[in-house]
């Protein structure tokens, strides 16, 4: 194959860049000077960056993943003809389609992701020979704002941030609200552990984001829009900011777009860093130059909002899906997903899984679908026992209802809720009183201390897991944290508050046999929590290798080398760090 006819596509979002995707670059150029380079974000098969696809403009795709600057040369000799296809890098080809590896993207439906992974954010005219600003123009020429909200009315799409309330109610809302200048914002703060389903769209499609906006705005009548993105996000507020530019030279943002009267402009402002700024209130009061903190609702935003007038705020991947809708139409959004639940669901997924990225499924599709099929089950050798929806916000669903349908009704029904998206994967490792320990701690650290409940709730809540960690639990601290749960969900002023004991009450409910090993047994059954738990090596199975004796951080541990099951661990010096148990080889320690 001729070489200066590839081109070579690599994956440049920030998981890309993690990977060593500008090494992967330069030995494209150092090896293969003659090739053509392209960058494009991430496709969302996280596990595999750095992703490379060589591409013969006619259709045939060759597409690697971990790519190393010390596999580019075996891809390039490949495609000159000199040498073997790098099958172990292989995830797709035209002579095989239908490799395991594949199936990741192969079994989903893209709609807000369509672009991301395909073309080069930092390229307007790419976005536009993907149908990009179409939707802009066409309701310009032919649709009235109230055509515009009916349209998203018959998609049913509802908000994407977590709470989903259907769009274009809110949108009337605002639409019908007196206001001589409106508002509307793109939430990017993203700030759930876990989740970078928005930070993707916003560096790897930002001019599908814009153009979502451009929609929004126009159907309520907003002249000026904010794009609140996380400061900890700095590729997405590049790209978004060239992207911006790069709208306003085509004429598509700006004043007086394509010569009507419709003008709306964008201004970034960068998160303050706090998780509570991404509630719309404290996020108000954070443009507004002020400490971001909830107000009480109502007034409600699209009412009295930013600087006091009508605003709405949408999240980036509910803004994303919108040039859809408008071209292809609401009805064809509504064709995917369940009654309760229209169009699809990005996720992100993290944590014990084989294949961690992001994922578009329709509504609908089993919890189980997207973990086993997708996500390629367990990453270790231990089964999967629950999965975190919604973050901090959100709830703990265990195995045995991972035949849950994806949808709001049905999460809800299980105590979790779907939140923005952040899919955090458990095995059998993970002890569920640490876990709620870890996203109370992290509410805790994040309430913005406003309101007793949430300021002084929390921190109790937290104490309470601690000392149950801590192997001095009793019953009655069982009782005291659901009633706790109770009076923080009822008793805050914002979500943070109301959503933060989310975690504790549904690990209470499916595992409460965890908290109460560890108050009545004084035993942690995962092997996590350091007051509960013994290493101690089994004489049978020790090699004599010594590697527990080297890494031990207190030389708690003696022995005599290369001699079979002399090693022991003098329990009074361990410290429970659980370093022989990683570095052993022949899975000769045991945790109790
Ligand atoms: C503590 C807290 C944090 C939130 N963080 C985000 C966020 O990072 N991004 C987001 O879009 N919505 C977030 N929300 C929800 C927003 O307040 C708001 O409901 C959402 O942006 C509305 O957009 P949508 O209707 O398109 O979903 C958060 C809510 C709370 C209570």
């Amino acid at each position: 194959m001729e070489a200066n006819n590839l081109n070579v596509i690599v994956g440049e979002g920030t998981c890309g860049i993690a990977a060593g995707s500008k090494e992967v670059i330069e030995a494209f150029r150092k090896h293969a000077p003659e090739m053509n380079i392209r960058t494009v974000g991430c496709v969302g098969m996280c596990h595999q960056e750095v992703i490379t696809e060589i591409n013969d403009g006619n259709g045939n795709r060759h597409i690697y993943g971990n790519v190393t600057k010390k596999t580019v040369p075996s891809i390039i000799k490949f495609h000159k003809g000199e040498g073997d296809l790098p099958e172990d890098q292989l995830i797709f080809s035209p002579d095989n389609q239908d490799l395991d590896k594949w199936r990741y993207l192969a079994h989903q439906t893209r709609i807000a992701l369509r672009n991301v992974g395909y073309l080069d954010p930092t390229s307007i005219s790419e976005y536009q020979a993907r149908d990009g600003y179409k939707a802009i123009k066409k309701i310009l020429a032919d649709m009235t704002p109230e055509q515009v909200i009916e349209e998203v009315k018959i998609s049913c799409i509802r908000g994407r941030g977590g709470a989903g309330f259907p769009t274009h109610v809110k949108w009337n809302f605002a639409k019908q609200s007196e206001g001589d200048i409106k508002y509307l914002i793109c939430n990017g703060d993203e700030g759930d552990p876990g989740a970078f389903m928005d930070r993707s769209l916003l560096e790897g499609d930002p001019h599908n984001v814009i153009e979502g906006m451009l929609i929004a705005a126009y159907s309520f009548g907003a002249s000026k829009g904010y794009a609140y993105i996380r400061a900890e996000y700095p590729l997405a507020v590049k790209n978004f900011g060239k992207a911006i530019k790069d709208a306003h030279e085509l004429g598509v943002l700006g004043d007086n777009i394509q010569g009507t009267n419709f003008s709306f402009d964008i201004k970034i402002k960068e998160g303050a860093g706090a998780f509570v700024c991404g509630e719309e209130t404290a996020l108000i009061a954070s443009i507004e130059g002020d400490r971001g903190m909830p107000r009480f609702k109502p007034p409600f935003p699209a009412i009295k909002g930013l600087f006091g007038k009508p605003t709405i705020i949408n999240n980036v991947e509910t803004l994303a899906n919108l040039p859809w809708i408008i071209n292809k139409g609401g009805k064809a959004y509504a064709s995917h997903g369940t009654e309760d639940s229209k169009g699809t669901k990005v996720f992100a997924l993290a944590g014990a899984i084989k294949k961690g990225g992001l994922v578009e499924v329709p509504m609908g599709t089993k919890i189980r679908d997207v973990l086993e099929d997708i996500g390629g089950g367990s990453s270790s050798d231990k089964p999967l026992k629950a999965v975190q929806l919604g973050g901090p916000s959100g709830g703990c669903v265990p195995e045995n209802l991972f035949d849950t349908t994806i949808e709001y009704a049905a999460i809800n029904a299980t105590g979790a809720i779907m939140g923005s998206g952040g899919m955090i994967v458990m095995d059998e490792s993970t002890c569920m009183v640490d876990l709620s320990k870890y996203f109370l701690s992290f509410t805790q650290n994040e309430s913005c201390g406003k309101c007793t409940f949430c300021r002084i709730g929390t921190l109790r809540m937290r104490e309470l897991l601690s000392k149950i960690c801590d192997g001095h639990g009793e019953m009655e601290d069982i009782e005291a944290l659901e009633e706790l749960t109770e009076q923080i969900k009822k008793s805050s002023l914002c979500g943070l508050g109301q959503t933060a004991p989310n975690p504790v009450a549904t690990t209470l409910k499916y595992f409460r046999n965890e908290y109460e090993a560890h108050i009545k047994d004084k035993r942690c059954p995962a092997g996590v929590c350091k007051s509960l738990i013994t290493h101690t090596i089994i004489s049978t199975d020790c090699t004599g290798c010594s590697l527990c004796e080297i890494q031990c951080p207190v030389n708690a541990i003696t022995g005599q080398k290369k001699v079979k099951g002399s090693y022991v661990i003098d329990q009074a010096a361990c410290i429970n760090c659980g370093m022989c148990f990683e570095v052993c080889n022949s899975k000769a320690i045991k945790v109790e």
